[in-house]
């Protein structure tokens, strides 16, 4: 027998209605970016291996879950893992003038262990801001992700943020936290004890009960902040506090990519499990740009993830699937060319048009009718034929009656009819 092929472990097919929940999610992101002056940016789903190596050679986004591979042309590149790196390529590429503010939609790729709210292959929509030192911006980012939350209706999704401050203070502070694991090595789990060789900072994200005494009693990244790391922190939080924003300063907070400089932050959903919980999450990247060999360009965004935004609207009971039903069904009891034709003429006339193929009883015309949830059928049997007529018949109990109308009239009519 023929094989039957199914999606790859971890990657999922979208098929409707639940695709035009995700589509309509997509597109209110559009619109509250395209408010807030941010352009779309378009990056490729492939990049050379090094442009994502940049985001943490440490991390295991990098170093377990890229999807790496040689093309035929012997080039080392990778499907994404994230957008961000993509774009900031595209930015030391382009050039374009700072301010730069552009947001995306799109699909990466981790070959992460799948459970319900992670998968191999999920979709992000986020915002970057290049060339912005202004701590105010940092509030405008967080601020528009957190008025996108409340226009789907969630109400469970809370901000956490931290400061990792500059260079030199987030390397001092590896540095504090090694020595502070290392000194108690025997009792971290053994992952914790693996993580901690290539990256401690990732070992107070632990949630394993042997870590947790060493993660509480670390030592916290605030007691490291140079004092304009500090100062920028500080107005950041004026700015969320003046824009009524609600946060928990979560001092070790770290994230899972190594670019971070500075403010970074973390949305999470109480409506999800605690494992997965993480809607979205993102911050400043001042020498990102820098590391892609561009100019020193400051740099923040954030990512959310669409998957589980979609889950948690699911938990929450909100932002249901939009209903996208029809103005009219053409019901065609002579033969099939009033259907092709009135069909195609209501559509270039901008009515959400359709029929039923290979035409059919009465019954299974009218059946397909109120499947498609049309408003109105518009009937062609041999009387129409004859008197140049069509028979508007009101799908929905709305107290109108059927009528006939002049064909040549449809267009006005239907239009008359559905106001
Ligand atoms: P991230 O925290 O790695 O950040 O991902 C952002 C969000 O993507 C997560 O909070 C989560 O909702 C979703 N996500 C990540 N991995 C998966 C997965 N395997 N399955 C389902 N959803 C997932 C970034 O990607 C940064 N680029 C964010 C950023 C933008 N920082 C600055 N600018």
């Amino acid at each position: 027998m023929t094989k039957a092929f199914q999606t790859l472990k971890g990657m999922r097919d979208v098929l409707p209605p639940e695709s035009a929940r995700r589509r309509a999610l997509v597109d209110r992101f559009a619109s509250a970016g395209t408010l807030a002056g941010y352009g779309e940016v378009v990056v490729p789903l492939v990049e050379e291996l090094g442009v994502f190596e940049r985001v943490g050679e440490a991390t295991d986004v990098v170093t377990k879950e890229m999807y790496d591979f040689t093309d035929r042309d012997g080039t080392q590149i990778a499907l994404r893992p994230e957008v961000t790196a993509g774009v900031v390529r595209a930015f030391v590429q382009h050039r374009p003038l700072v301010p730069w503010k552009v947001w995306y939609s799109g699909t990466n790729f981790r070959h992460e262990r799948p459970q319900k709210g992670r998968y191999r292959m999920f979709d992000q929509v986020g915002v970057e801001v290049l060339g912005v030192d202004d701590p105010d911006v940092d509030a405008e980012v967080i601020a528009l992700a957190v008025a996108f939350f409340a226009e789907l209706g969630l109400r469970r999704v809370r901000l956490l943020i931290n400061s990792l401050g500059d260079h030199g203070d987030r390397e001092r502070y590896t540095e504090a936290v090694r020595a502070h694991l290392e000194a108690r090595r025997a009792e971290l789990s053994e992952a914790a004890r693996d993580t901690l060789g290539r990256n401690p900072l990732r070992v107070l994200d632990s949630k394993r009960a042997e870590d947790a005494e060493a993660v509480r009693t670390a030592p916290v990244v605030a007691d490291f902040l140079s004092d304009d790391a500090a100062g920028h922190y500080q107005r950041v939080l004026a700015g969320l506090d003046a824009l009524g924003i609600e946060y928990e300063e979560a001092p070790r907070l770290v994230r899972g990519l190594d670019y971070y400089r500075r403010t970074t932050f973390e949305f999470v959903a109480d409506a999800l499990d605690a494992a997965q919980n993480a809607v979205g999450g993102g911050g400043r990247y001042d020498g990102l740009a820098e590391d892609l060999g561009g100019p020193p360009t400051d740099g923040i965004g954030f990512a959310l993830g669409v998957d589980r935004l979609l889950l948690t609207c699911d938990a929450e009971g909100v932002f249901d699937a939009p209903q996208h039903t029809l103005d009219a069904f053409v019901v065609d009891l002579v033969g099939g060319d009033a259907a092709r034709d009135l069909t195609h003429l209501l559509r270039a006339n901008g009515f959400a048009a359709d029929r039923r193929f290979g035409g059919g009883s009465m019954k299974a015309q009218m059946k397909a009718a109120d499947r498609s949830a049309a408003r109105v059928a518009i009937i062609v049997g041999e009387d129409e034929v004859a008197a140049c007529e069509v028979t508007l018949r009101p799908l929905r109990d709305d107290g109108s009656s059927q009528r006939r109308v002049a064909r040549s009239a449809l267009v006005d009519e239907l239009r008359a009819f559905l106001q």
